[in-house]
């Protein structure tokens, strides 16, 4: 039987580790200001790898930017809106300017509009694709000239499960990380021995204020304590693997692949599944049964 002093030698052997592997390094996290980006930005500044945060939000970039610094570690703030291509080179040249070479670039940044692909409003559907697709783009291009250059960098895109399936009422966002699971792959073939390596990482539902803002209704919220979204931080371990072990995708909770592979091969199945699931959501939602609906 192991004890807790156990677990925390090995929990301080293995940052030790992390540390030797990440001090030195500098790093590009886009959508810091908040949830997965926020904690990846912090916990990487912590084991030694020099920070600039990018988001919109000035005052919460500060506000990690405080927390960073306190703890000893480097961070840069730099805002800016990821849909806008000129704003992401400014930036990245400025990142450039300050901290020599980016090492690692992570893509987090992104946004979520719920809503039924019957209904979709063609706008809603354009502003995800500029943030969730177009910006990861955008940051990709303006980063990796340097990190050619240099032979050597780690590009992690956050993804989605929602990303390799089909999701009812997230539609768009499901298409939009479709396109960004597609971009990656072709990416990472055409990296192929450059020194370069990009990961896609894949996260289920996280507890992040994305989940927060989109739970509709307090019953739902209720619905949503029963089925508790992942911690935040099991997607920065992820993020910590796909950099260490040089994984091409981790997939969040580990072993969503195999379920999801599964659920690829029998569609229809699958459908009915989430179909329940819907009517269920979509129960909780409006606080009535579904046969009154
Ligand atoms: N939470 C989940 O369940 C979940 C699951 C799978 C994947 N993901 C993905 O994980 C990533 C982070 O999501 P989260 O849950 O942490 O959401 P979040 O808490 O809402 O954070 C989203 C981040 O994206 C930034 N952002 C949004 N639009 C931007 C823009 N135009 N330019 C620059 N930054 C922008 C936001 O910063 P500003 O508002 O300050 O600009 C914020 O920092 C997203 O790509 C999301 O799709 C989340």
């Amino acid at each position: 039987m192991r004890d807790d002093g156990d677990l925390m030698v090995a929990e301080d052997l293995i940052l030790r580790a992390l540390r030797g592997f990440f001090r030195g390094r500098t790093m590009l996290v886009t959508g810091a200001s908040s949830g997965i980006g926020y904690d990846i930005a912090l916990v990487l500044a912590g084991l030694g790898v020099k920070a600039v945060l990018v988001a919109r939000r000035r005052v919460k970039l500060d506000e990690l930017a405080s927390a960073i610094r306190h703890k000893a570690g480097h961070a840069l703030v730099l805002t800016a809106d990821i849909s806008r291509r000129q704003q992401v080179q400014e930036v990245v040249a400025r990142a450039l300017e300050e901290i020599g070479h980016i090492d690692i670039l992570i893509n987090c940044a992104g946004i979520l509009e719920p809503g039924s692909v019957e209904n979709m409003d063609p706008q809603s559907f354009q502003r995800m694709l500029n943030v969730n697709v177009l910006g990861t783009l955008h940051t990709i291009q303006a980063v990796l000239p340097s990190m050619r250059q240099a032979g050597s960098g780690h590009i992690v895109n956050i993804g989605s499960l929602a990303g390799r399936r089909g999701i009812p009422r997230l539609g768009g966002y499901s298409a939009t990380k479709f396109a960004l699971v597609g971009l990656t792959e072709a990416l990472r073939v055409e990296l192929f021995d450059s020194g370069v390596h990009i990961a896609l990482v894949m996260p289920g539902v996280v507890d992040t204020p994305m989940i927060r803002r989109n739970a509709q209704s307090p019953l739902e919220g209720r619905l949503t304590e029963m089925l508790p979204p992942m911690p935040v931080r099991w997607v920065t371990w992820a993020v910590i693997m796909a950099l260490t072990l040089r994984l091409a995708e981790v997939d969040v909770p580990p072993g969503a692949a195999v379920v999801e592979k599964l659920a690829a091969l029998f569609p229809g199945v699958t459908d009915a599944a989430l179909a329940i699931g819907n009517r269920l959501r979509e129960w909780a939602a409006s606080g009535t049964r579904p046969q009154e609906q």
